[in-house]
Parts: structure tokens; sequence; C-alpha cells
């Protein structure tokens, strides 16, 4: 028996493994540790085998010692609706192997040695519903292994494996209406990929989680998320992570700065509390940090990264970003710089704050990050100046701090900061007269501050800033100046108008009167008479239609509109007896309190005008006060007439005023009276001797 068989197995060889009839219960066919030393299958493995192929649904092929499966080997099991290679020693399987068998539900891979998953395997798998590669050395998926026709996969096991990054394949599966899981746990992933170009195109809700525990995921970004959908926000990379479904527990996380955007994300939300137990993720690292979850427990501030000279931070210097405090951190006090380091790390969180405490710095420097220095400490330095246009880089919001360094003055660019943000305390600052805005500065401030700075006057006297007072300094203060100024343009105008005074005196009252409403000097003499009745008595040629029209419109019409209203008397207005023409007229004459009489060519053939201007000059009576009497010359022909008799010296004392002047208005204004004074008075004058003009003067 022992002898034939031997031979058997020799000739046979793999061809017929097993002898004792094939392990077959009507659908199965478990040849499981059953095929003797064999590493080929391929479809003659099974011919020995006396049985339909169309009646077996499972083929359990695990625990032999298959290292390849010849091309068509399975091609006679249609019906075939279950695989299991597990535990053998495939290397490769070549995408057309499982090609005919339409009908399979469930592939087991499992424990082999395969190292890729090419596209193809699985095509018009449509019945699939789960798919095992555990335990393999897969480094390798084609990224269309998955594709529509996955619709039943429900899992998908790809644990304990090399991947080493997470291609968005997964996604490929096309959306149902009921949870998939495809397992990545137990490899080798570091990172997020998207060599495939998937673009994140889903529809809640998502059914399909990925599981990526225990892998080498030691941080994790929000432009990881972004590879998917270039257009997301900062901000809505979380969402999207969610909707990802991806369990990235169990990783080895290294915790600092790179995490703190998820951190505050889920923090600052209603997340906080939500399924808290399902999202810990530890950290690895640092050590202190072990297995505490910096999603939710971490403190902010120990998210926080050191970085090295590597990364650009100045040698012998401690450099930390600080997400935060929305700031990077550089700390190079105590070592003896005598210079500004020359570069500082750049880093996502720009704003910098800057110890350079200690050291042996002489002045401030110009760096390319001076504008990005949010707080710059400076104390115990040897900084003798402030460089004006250094100061001007900076930002107006920092914090300076120059404590304990050897300035002397301080420049007015200070002024861009608050005096709250610059320490300026244990430096030899000298009194000098110009500080006095310093004072201003200081007392901005918010009680509370520090307001105590003071300086040095003459190396002896020490003064608080803010009690200087140019007499405490003796100096002459810069509002004494203006105050000479001032007082120099003033003098400078008083001579100027003492000189117009005396040029155009009268003018100059003109003015005054115009402006101050002030008679310089008193008034004329007729004013203190009273009982008159016409404050102005108009004298015109009325037969001058110039002169009609422009005593009309416009000297009545001017003087109409001067508050209190004059009593004007207007003789041509009048309806007066003409019998007693003349007395009245004289009468109206000599109660009124100017007479403006319109020199026009022509009046002196008016012989009614005439007589008034007798009358007004007193040629019937007394002479007439001074003052009385205004003559307007109405145009430069009248010129003519004051060259002549009577009128010649008529004018001569008398101020001739001229509609073309420009003050005319201004100087009628200042001739006429001012208050009306309504008291009764006695006039000089009651008889006038008229009998001379009579006779010529009332038949016209
Ligand atoms: C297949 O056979 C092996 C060993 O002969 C046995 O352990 C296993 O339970 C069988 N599997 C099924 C599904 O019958
Ligand atoms: C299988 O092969 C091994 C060595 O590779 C041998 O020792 C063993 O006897 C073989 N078994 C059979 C049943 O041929
Ligand atoms: C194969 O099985 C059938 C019945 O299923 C039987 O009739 C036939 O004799 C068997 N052939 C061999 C070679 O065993
Ligand atoms: C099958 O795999 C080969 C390489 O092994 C590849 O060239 C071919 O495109 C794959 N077939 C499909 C359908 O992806
Ligand atoms: C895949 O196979 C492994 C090992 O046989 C097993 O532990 C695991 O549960 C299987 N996965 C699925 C999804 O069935
Ligand atoms: C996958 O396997 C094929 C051979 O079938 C090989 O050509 C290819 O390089 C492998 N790919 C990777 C990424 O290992
Ligand atoms: C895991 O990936 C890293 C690179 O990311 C590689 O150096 C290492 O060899 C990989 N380990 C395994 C077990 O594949
Ligand atoms: C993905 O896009 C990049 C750049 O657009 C391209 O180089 C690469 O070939 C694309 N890969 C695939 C798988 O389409
Ligand atoms: C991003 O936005 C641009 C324009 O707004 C649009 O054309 C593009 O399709 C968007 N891409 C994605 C991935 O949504
Ligand atoms: C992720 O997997 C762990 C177990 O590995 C589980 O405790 C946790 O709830 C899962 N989280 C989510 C969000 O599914
Ligand atoms: C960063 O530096 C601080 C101070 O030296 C130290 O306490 C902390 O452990 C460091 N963190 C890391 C991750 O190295
Ligand atoms: C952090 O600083 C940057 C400027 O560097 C600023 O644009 C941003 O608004 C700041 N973020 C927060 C949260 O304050």
């Amino acid at each position: 028996m022992f002898v034939i068989f031997l031979p058997m197995t020799l000739i046979v060889g793999q061809v017929v493994p097993f002898t004792n009839g094939c392990p077959f219960d009507g659908t199965t066919l478990n040849l499981s540790s059953w095929l003797i030393n064999t590493s080929v299958i391929s479809e003659s493995v099974f011919t020995s085998c006396n049985l339909s192929y169309g009646s077996v649904t499972t083929l359990i092929l695990s625990y032999n010692t298959i290292e390849t499966i010849a091309f068509e080997a399975f091609k006679e099991f249609y019906n075939l609706e279950s695989l299991d290679l597990s535990h053998n020693l495939l290397e490769l399987v070549d995408n057309n192997t499982f090609r005919t068998l339409r009908k399979l539900k469930t592939l087991d891979l499992s424990y082999n040695s395969l190292t890729n998953i090419t596209g193809g395997t699985l095509d018009n798998k449509v019945y699939l519903v789960s798919f095992n590669v555990s335990h393999n050395k897969i480094n390798h998926v084609d990224s269309d292994v998955f594709s529509v026709d996955h619709i039943n996969i429900r899992e998908a096991d790809f644990d304990w494996n090399e991947i080493s990054t997470f291609e968005p394949w997964p996604y490929r599966l096309p959306a149902i209406d009921e949870e998939r899981h495809v397992s990545i746990r137990h490899n080798n992933i570091s990172r997020f990929t998207n060599a495939m170009n998937w673009t994140y195109n889903f529809e809640l809700p998502l059914r399909i989680n990925v599981y990526l525990e225990y892998n080498q995921l030691k941080t994790f970004v929000a432009p990881d998320i972004r590879l998917y959908d270039q257009n997301l926000t900062y901000s809505a990379c979380l969402t999207t992570f969610l909707t990802l479904a991806l369990n990235v527990s169990y990783n080895p996380y290294v915790c600092d700065s790179r995490l703190y955007f998820w951190a505050f994300l889920v923090r600052s939300t209603f997340l906080k509390w939500n399924r808290v137990e399902s999202y810990r993720y530890r950290c690895n690292l640092p050590k202190e940090l072990e297995g505490e979850d910096w999603l939710h427990d971490v403190p902010y501030s120990s998210l926080v990264t050191n970085l090295t000279e590597a990364d650009g931070c100045p040698s012998r210097c401690f450099c930390q970003i600080r997400p935060y405090l929305n700031h990077t951190f550089v700390d190079c006090s105590g070592l003896g710089l005598v210079k500004f380091p020359s570069v500082l790390p750049i880093t996502e969180y720009p704003r910098l704050v800057l110890n350079l405490s200690n050291n042996s710095i002489q002045q401030l420097e110009e760096t390319n990050y001076s504008n990005s220095i949010v707080q710059l400490y400076l104390a115990n330095n040897k900084i003798q100046a402030l460089n004006e246009s250094i100061l001007t880089l900076f930002d107006n919001n920092i914090y300076l701090d120059l404590q304990n360094n050897q300035i002397t003055t301080i420049p007015k660019t200070i002024l861009r900061f608050e005096y709250k943000n610059v320490s300026l305390g244990g430096n030899p600052l000298k009194c000098y007269c110009e500080m006095t805005w310093m004072i201003d500065w200081i007392k901005k401030v918010v009680v509370g501050a520090n307001r105590e700075l003071s300086c040095t006057e003459d190396d002896t006297n020490v003064h608080k800033i803010i009690e200087i007072t140019p007499s405490v300094l003796k100096c002459t203060p810069a509002d004494w100046i203006i105050i000479g100024v001032v007082l120099g343009v003033v003098l400078l105008i008083i001579v100027i108008v003492g000189l117009f005074f005396k040029k155009c005196p009268y003018e100059t009252k003109v003015i005054l009167f115009k402006i101050f409403k002030i008679h310089p000097g008193d008034k004329y003499k007729v004013d203190e008479q009273v009982g008159n009745i016409h404050d102005i008595y108009i004298v015109f040629d009325e037969k001058t239609i110039d002169v009609l029209h422009w005593v009309r419109d416009t000297l009545l019409a001017k003087l109409r509109r001067i508050k209190p209203q004059y009593q004007i008397f207007n003789p041509h207005q009048r309806v007066l007896a003409g019998e007693c023409l003349l007395e009245e007229l004289a009468e109206n004459l000599e109660k009124s309190r100017r007479v403006i009489i319109i020199l026009s060519e022509e009046i002196v053939k008016n012989e009614k005008r005439e007589f008034e201007c007798d009358i007004a000059e007193g040629e019937y009576c007394e002479r007439a006060l001074e003052g009385k009497v205004i003559y307007i010359k109405f145009n430069s022909k009248a010129g003519k007439l004051l060259l002549e008799e009577p009128w010649k010296t008529r004018v001569s004392t008398k101020k001739v005023l001229s509609p073309d002047d420009r003050l005319f208005w201004s100087k009628l204004r200042y001739e006429l009276p001012r208050i009306r004074n309504g008291s009764s008075r006695v006039h000089s004058c009651r008889e006038i001797r008229i009998e001379t003009t009579t006779t010529t003067g009332t038949r016209m």
C-alpha cells in the first residue's frame, strides 16, 4: 500500500494530492490543510475530485502552501460564492484570477504575502460583500480596485499590511444607504496623499467608515483635508474631516503646534461634548503628554512646537511656536549678544515675541522681521540712542521693553506707541526743554501705569517728567515764542491801522463805525437838538430821470431797510398846499435832523430845490449846524457845479459823498443820525423870512 502510494505521489506530483476522496458536502469543497506540498493551484488540482463544479458554492483552500494560482484555475466554479485562500504563501494574485467568479460574495486572502492589489482584481464582483486581505505585506493598492460595481461590499479588510500613505480609494465605493467598513488598521500610514486626484464629492449621509487606527500618523493638518477639496476654508476642514468618517484614534501623535488648529476648532464648538469617547486622539510624544487626549484635554499652552537651528532658530536661542498666543516666541536672552539675530524662523504664526534681555546690544537694528515683532524685550542692554527710522518700522501696538539701558534722550517718534507699551525705566534720561511733549504722552495712560519716569538735570537734579515745567528747567518754553509772534503780528496790525488812520482819518472812523458800531469822538451838535420830526430830508432834482430813479430805487430802498427805521421826508411824496408850499418845505427842513442834498447838474435850474438848499444851508436864518447837510455828488458832471459859488463855499467845509465811492454807503450811514429822539424842542428859527423867494418860487 505504502509502496504503491509513494510512486503515485511522485508520478502525479501536485496533480492528485488528495487520496481519501474529496471533502465535499454538496456545496462546500473544504480543502483546508488538504493539499500536501502544493505550491501552484491550477484547474487540474480539482479534476481528480469527482464532483459537479457547478454545485460548489464554497471553496476552502486555507492553510496550504499555495504560492501561485495559475491562469483560469477557478474557471469551472461558476457558482462559487465564497473563496477562502487564507493562510497560504501567495505573493501575487493576477487581476484575472477571479475573473470568472461572477457570483463571489466573500473573498478571503488574509495571511498571505501579497504586496499589492492591482486594479481589475475585483472587476465585475457585483455581489461581493466581503473582501479580506488582512495580514499580508500590501504596500500598494491601485486606486481603481474599488469601483461603482461594488455596491454590495460591506467590509474590506486591509488590516496588518504595510500601506504607508492614505489614498482615498475607499471613497470610490458607490454611495448606498448602508454602512460600509474599510479597515486599514495596523498599517504604516504616516500621511495623507491624493495621487489619484480624488475630489471630495459626497452627499450626506455618508456610510463609508474608514479605520486608520494603529498606524503611524504623528500629526494631521488642515491641508491634508484640503488635498481632497481645494476650495475648503480652514474651518470647514473639520466638518469635511468628520464626513470622511475616518477613525484616526490610536496613532502615535506628536502633540505640538500643528494640532492646535483641530483642538481649537473642536473645543470652540458643540463637538467639545459630542461623542468624546469616540474621538480620543492621544499623544505619544512628548513624553510628558503621553496618553493625553489632545483633541479635548491637553491644555492649549502645551500644543506648542520647539524649533531647532534647522528650522531657523538662532543658535543657542529658544524658539517656540505658540498658536494659543498667535505668535512665535524667540528667547535669546543672556547670551552676550551684541547684535540682533539676523534671521528668525518663519512660521505660520508670523507675529514675533522676541526676548533679547540681558545682552550687550548697543542699538536698535533694522531686520527683515522688524515689522513682525509684537513684543520686544531689550531690558539690561547697552542701548544709548533710539534710532527714529527704526522705531517707525515697528508696529504701532508693539510692546517695547527698554528698561535699564543707557538711553539719554527719547525721540518724538516714540509717540507712535502708547506710553503703557513702552518701558523706559532705569535709563539715564536727561531733562531738556523740548521734553514737555512727553508729559501729555505719559499722562494719557490710565491710572495704574507707572508714571514715575524721571530725568536728570545737569547730572544732579532728578525730576519726574510729568512734573516738569518750563520754570523748573529755566527755559523759554515754546508757548512764549508763540505769544511773542502773536504779539508781534498784533503790533504790526496796529501800526498799519495807525498809518491808515493818519492818512485817512475819516475813512478809519467810518470803518470803525461799520465794524464796531462806534462813533469815535462824539457826533454832531445837531443831534442834541430835540423835537425834530424827521430824521432825513431828501433834496433832489426830480426832473432828472436818472436822479429820480436812483433816489427811488436805490437810496430810499436802502434807507428803509435800516432798523430802526428813519423817518424820511421826501417832498415829492407829500401833497402840500400850494399857497404855503415854501413855508411848509422850510418848516419840514427845519425839523429834520439831516438834509441829504443830491447834487446833479440841473438842480440849480429847479427853483424849489434851490430854495430848499438855501434853507438847509441857513441862508434865511442862522447857519446850519455842522453835520446837518450831507451832499451827494450824483455824478462827475455835478462836479463842475462845485467849482462855482455858492456851492464852492458851501461844500468847502463839508463832506461830499459820491455813490462811486467804495465806502459810500458806510459813509452815509456814518453821517446819518443815530437813535431818534422824540422829545420836543424849541427851534431857534421860528419865523422864516421868505418874502424874497415866494414871488419867484411858488408859482411854477
Ligand atoms: C474545513 O476543514 C478543516 C480541516 O479539515 C476544518 O478545521 C474546518 O472546520 C472545515 N471548515 C468548514 C467550513 O467545514
Ligand atoms: C512535503 O515537503 C516536505 C519538504 O519540503 C517533506 O519533508 C514532506 O515529506 C512532504 N510531505 C509530503 C506528504 O510529501
Ligand atoms: C463519479 O461519481 C458519480 C456519481 O456522482 C459516479 O457515478 C461515478 O462512478 C464516479 N466516478 C468515479 C471515477 O469515481
Ligand atoms: C491588471 O494588472 C495589470 C498589471 O499587473 C495591468 O496592466 C492591467 O491594467 C490590470 N487590469 C485592469 C483591468 O486593471
Ligand atoms: C479577515 O481575516 C482575518 C483573519 O482571518 C479576520 O480576523 C478578520 O475578522 C477578517 N475580516 C473580516 C472583515 O471578516
Ligand atoms: C504591483 O505588482 C506589479 C506586478 O504585478 C508590479 O509590477 C508593481 O510594481 C507593483 N506595484 C507596487 C507599487 O508594488
Ligand atoms: C513604514 O514607513 C516608513 C516610511 O514612512 C518606512 O521607513 C518603514 O520602513 C515602514 N515600515 C514598514 C514596516 O513598512
Ligand atoms: C493627478 O494630478 C496631477 C497633477 O494635476 C497629475 O500629474 C497626475 O498624473 C494625476 N494623477 C492621476 C492618477 O490622474
Ligand atoms: C472650486 O471653486 C472653483 C470656482 O469657484 C470651481 O470651479 C471648482 O469646481 C471648485 N472645486 C471644487 C473641488 O469644488
Ligand atoms: C474609532 O475606533 C476606536 C477603536 O479603535 C473606537 O473606540 C472609537 O469609538 C472609534 N471612533 C469613531 C469615531 O468611530
Ligand atoms: C519644548 O521646550 C520646553 C522648554 O525647554 C520643554 O519643556 C518641552 O518639553 C519641549 N517640548 C518638546 C516637544 O520638545
Ligand atoms: C493671528 O495673527 C495674524 C497676523 O499674524 C492675524 O491675521 C490673525 O487674525 C490672528 N489670529 C487671531 C485668532 O487673533
